[in-house]
């Protein structure tokens, strides 16, 4: 299954939501049932034959079932449990089957009843008095008929509505089917468990205007008037999860290849729309079999396009069902938007293998299916087309998430069990996708490609048609790795399970230190987790050295033990290694974790970058970047002047993956130097580093759409803009009076600057003249508040670094007239806070409008929240004025009886000036070093940048994201008006 959610999920939570904990309401905690919601093991199902009846062409959703499942006991019970769920109309019949002749119907047992346990959503077969009815060894055959009701939501069985085109007008009513994870049970009853794999034989009748397709090909297709009954042929082992039909007037556009017929479904009209689809997974199918060395396994592959489904694909196998702009190709589709639909095709395709043939035995091994068809969809996809690098966007799509979200989200290890239902449901979140993936990436390259892919071909065919844990991949790993003589001479050899275990069973990412010792020439490793809690691991290292850069090969050359601290001697890592020779280790940044090094290692690098940096690969000089920015936010690194040693080089950086992970650090460092004596050199030496790659990208005559690098162009031009680049100024200013007056569109006369658009106009709003803005704010006056225009100016206006129209857009926004026109009340006292916050240069002009306000202001029941939150900006040195503010508004509280949702925040607590901690202790720490390196660098200095308020000093917050301009209403929504 692929999900659309977790970009989303990673955005909207907050550090601290806990993941797979909690799921059961408190009050229904006491009301748990003794049972467990595990089937039991005592009855195990052969095979099903299921027939489902529908009048979906009338626009009827109930449908009738036959679910008939033919049982072993396997150990003497009272009871034979299945699933069902939402299912009604049950009858029951069970007859005993003789063993010896199964071809005879068997004899009626007629004492029996049945009950539900709605909690486990079981249908409890038992006879009516309790006794051990069912012996181990006998087989029965369970007919159960049944109603059930199709809903609008892709869960079990659904219904869709399609409208003809004219004349017709017709509408035709689409039916299809969504099992994972636990929704097989709203189809029929079942054994709903992906280790209870068994053949299924379905049948399906339906108007005769419409067409049926399931898991394998029609076997038979009978015509009774008006409706038509398809059988089809019987599936291997499979589990119930992946259970499928689709019921419609699709029409279809097919290929075979090596014997395997593969089909485009869609609406008639959009069938041609398929062709490019077709051609990818007719490529994919042939690469997978060749790379896995096991062949598909159905006679055919489907792959069906729906208005709905649930998340962006479903893997059913023999029957892949597709949000329609996943497999449809679109008019104005761009490049990386096709690419990432051809890594979801491929994704999906690869799950025939990881989870249709080998499934999990349980949901505790989500990331077994989720994290294989990630990691070798990108895989697949580079082997297939090597020019669209699509290993990059692995890297940004996959690897950052998993990064960061290891780093900052409380998260859970890879194997987690679960048993609710919607517990199931959250085991398909960023670990199992893409945490995994960077894992099982990791041990690809660690343990040689060839040798890691031998392991795997070893899994699939010992565990096809079966279920498996872990430990099954891991022993397949290991026999691989054994037979494979360049690891013979290691010493962890034999210790491939507990290399894995070490990764699937932690919860969060390792940072490794290399710590050189000059003198003795030994390398001291230490490793601790990004997070409080202790955890250890098996890291693979490898090593790139100024003598040996080799950073092709990436399979490991050592293993770290699970021990926080190991010294090495050069000698025992067999590396060449001078005194002054750089360092590098996690060649191509495979091995999922961070790598910090020593102060003269970093000089080194930044000398061999300054010289040439080519030599050291493209994803390493990203990663070092990326390792270092944590220590540089929490100020723990030792000395400055490395860093900047290391940014140097950056004029010639041509490729924009290192330019992606430098951009924070080069913005953290804007905020914390903004108002000091420093700035206008820390701007003269960024803008002399960003010029070229802003030229590159942002070039006038540039009409080539770079849509991949939006991110990173994002991040050029806020970086160029920032340090006053005057042709980024004059850039965006251009853009903004096109947009504002001239009706410019971004969304259609400029698709590519779309996603940009926010930073474009944040960044052109500082360059208006005192009459361009004011035609702004007049403008914003009379446009419709429900349009994005509105939110677009609103958004960016308070950009403004000018004291004068700061206090200008306040005062429309929240000024003495202010009606709640423009905004609410509280949607005003949000802005407020979102422009002090992201705008280090406005802070003293807000301060300011607040000191001159407070009476006004204070209306607003949300006011001293709004006044809490960004007294935690306060600086130190602004103490006693925050205290005189704070006095008076105080006092005007009290004496007006003005009423707030929470208490003003006392002058002395701790919260006063928290936020900006950091950022003082910074400046304490770097100022002088940082300025006098500039200078030394830069001389003679210029000072194009003397503006320093009172409150000017300070850390913004996170950089906006684009969503807030893009829709207003999600802002409105997220903040509860
Ligand atoms: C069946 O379940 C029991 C406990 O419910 C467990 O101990 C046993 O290992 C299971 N057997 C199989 C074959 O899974
Ligand atoms: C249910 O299906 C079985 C097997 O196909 C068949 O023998 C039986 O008659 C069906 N029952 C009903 C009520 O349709
Ligand atoms: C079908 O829809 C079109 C356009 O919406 C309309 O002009 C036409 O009259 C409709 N035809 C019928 C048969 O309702």
């Amino acid at each position: 299954m692929l999900t659309p959610c977790l970009v989303i999920l990673l955005l909207a939570s907050t550090p601290g939501l806990s993941q797979g904990t909690e799921v059961v309401a408190p009050e229904e905690r006491h009301l748990l049932p003794a049972r467990s919601l595990r089937l039991p093991n005592d009855t195990y199902p052969l095979s099903y034959q299921l027939h489902i009846s529908t009048n979906i062409h009338l626009g009827e959703w109930r449908f009738a079932g036959n679910a008939t499942i033919d049982i072993e006991i396997r150990r003497s019970t009272n009871e034979i449990v299945v699933h069902a769920k939402n299912l009604s109309d049950i009858q029951i019949t069970l007859r005993l089957l003789d063993n010896a002749k199964p071809e005879e119907l068997g004899e009626l047992v007629d004492d029996i009843t049945h009950t539900f346990d709605p909690y486990a959503t079981f249908l409890i077969v038992h006879p009516r008095v309790d006794y051990q009815a069912f012996e181990a060894g006998q087989r029965y055959r369970l007919q159960i008929t049944y109603t059930g009701l199709m809903g609008t939501r892709p869960k079990g069985l659904y219904w869709m509505a399609y409208e003809e085109e004219p004349p017709s007008n017709r509408t035709v009513y689409v039916a299809a089917t969504q099992s994972e994870p636990t929704f097989a049970r709203l189809i029929m009853p079942c054994y709903d468990e992906p280790a209870f794999k068994s053949n299924y034989s379905i049948r399906l009748t339906h108007s005769s205007s419409l067409t049926a397709i399931s898991n394998m090909p029609v076997k038979e297709l009978v015509n009774h008037g008006e409706l038509t009954t398809t059988t089809f042929q019987t599936t291997p082992p499979m589990s119930t999860y992946l259970v499928a039909f689709v019921i419609s007037n699709f029409d279809h556009i097919s290929e075979t290849y090596r014997g395997v017929t593969q089909s485009i479904y869609s609406s008639p009209t959009s069938k041609d729309k398929g062709r490019s689809a077709l051609k990818n997974v007719v490529l994919t199918v042939a690469a997978l079999e060749d790379y896995f060395g096991v062949s598909y396994m159905l006679p055919k592959l489907d792959h069906v396009a729906l208005k709905k489904n649930q998340g962006v694909a479903m893997e059913n196998w023999g029957l892949i069902t597709f949000r329609d702009d996943s497999l449809l190709s679109q008019d104005d589709a761009d490049k990386h938007k096709t690419l990432k639909h051809k890594v979801m095709q491929n994704h999906e395709i690869s799950h025939q293998w990881f989870g249709n043939l080998v499934s999990p035995e349980w949901w505790s091994y989500v990331w077994m299916n989720e994290g294989l068809a990630t990691y070798f969809s990108y895989v697949i996809t580079d082997l297939l087309h090597p020019e669209d690098n699509v290993m990059e966007i692995f890297n940004r799509d996959e690897a950052e998430h998993a990064y960061s979200y290891s780093s900052f989200f409380d998260v859970r290890p890879m194997t987690y069990y679960v048993e609710t239902e919607s517990e199931i449901m959250k085991v398909f979140d960023i670990i199992s996708y893409k945490r995994a993936a960077c894992v099982i990436k990791m041990f690809h390259h660690a343990f040689h490609q060839k040798t890691f892919v031998q392991g795997i071909n070893r899994y699939l065919k010992t565990f096809q048609y079966s279920v498996v844990s872990e430990m099954d991949l891991f022993n397949s790993i290991q026999v691989a790795v054994l037979e494979d003589p360049r690891f013979q001479d290691q010493h962890w050899k034999h210790l491939v399970r507990h290399i894995m275990l070490s990764w699937t069973h932690s919860e969060w990412l390792p940072i490794v230190s290399i710590i050189r010792n000059y003198e003795n020439n030994t390398i001291t490793l230490r490793q601790r987790s990004i997070h409080s809690k202790t955890e250890h691991w098996w890291i693979p290292l490898n090593f790139a050295t100024t003598q040996s850069p080799s950073f092709e090969q990436t399979h490991v050359e050592f293993f770290m033990p699970p021990v926080m601290e190991h010294t090495v001697t050069v000698e025992e890592l067999r590396l060449q290694l001078a005194g002054r020779d750089w360092l590098i280790v996690n060649k191509q940044q495979t091995g999922f974790y961070h790598v910090l090094y020593d102060t003269d290692n970093l000089h080194a690098i930044a000398r061999q970058l300054q010289s040439n940096h080519s030599v050291i690969h493209a994803m390493n000089r990203a990663s070092l970047f990326q390792d270092l920015a944590p220590l540089i936010e929490r100020n723990e690194f030792e000395s400055v002047d490395v860093l900047f040693e290391l940014f140097k080089y950056l004029e010639f950086e041509d490729d924009l993956t290192p330019w992606s992970q430098v951009a924070n650090t080069i913005e953290f460092f804007d905020n914390n130097l903004y108002g000091t004596t420093a700035y206008s050199l820390f701007k003269q030496y960024v803008r002399r580093l960003v010029t070229p790659t802003f030229l590159r990208l942002f070039h006038k005559d540039k009409t080539e759409v770079v849509t991949m690098d939006i991110l990173v162009r994002t991040d050029i031009l806020n970086m160029a803009c920032r340090v006053d680049m005057p042709e980024c100024l004059d850039y965006t200013h251009r853009l903004v009076l096109e947009y504002v007056f001239k009706n410019i569109n971004f969304e259609s006369d400029y698709p590519d600057y779309y996603a940009i658009h926010d930073t474009i106009l944040c960044m052109g709003v500082r360059q208006l003249s005192d009459e361009e803005f004011q035609k702004l704010i007049d403008l914003l006056i009379v446009t419709d508040p429900n349009t994005a225009m509105h939110d677009d100016m609103i958004y960016s206006l308070r950009c403004t670094r000018n004291h004068r129209r700061m206090h200008h857009y306040l005062n429309v926004l929240v000024g003495e007239n202010f009606t709640y026109n423009l905004l609410n009340e509280r949607e005003s006292m949000f802005y407020l806070a979102y422009a002090f916050k992201s705008n280090v240069a406005s802070r003293s002009s807000i301060w300011h409008f607040i000191n001159q306000n407070y009476k006004q202001l204070a209306r607003s029941p949300h006011f001293v929240t709004l006044f809490n939150d960004i007294a935690e900006f306060v600086p130190e040195r602004q103490r006693p004025y925050f205290a005189t503010l704070h006095r008076n508004i105080d006092a005007y509280l009290r004496a007006e009886h003005l009423s707030s949702k929470e208490p003003l925040i006392p002058v002395d607590s701790r919260r006063v000036g928290k936020k900006i901690r950091n950022s003082e202790e910074f400046l304490d720490k770097f100022e002088h070093q940082i300025h006098k390196w500039l200078l030394k660098e830069l001389s003679p200095a210029g000072s194009d940048d003397t503006y320093a308020a009172s409150f000017s000093v300070g850390n913004g917050s996170a950089r906006p994201t684009s969503l807030l301009s893009a829709a207003g209403n999600i802002v409105r929504s997220a903040i509860g008006v």
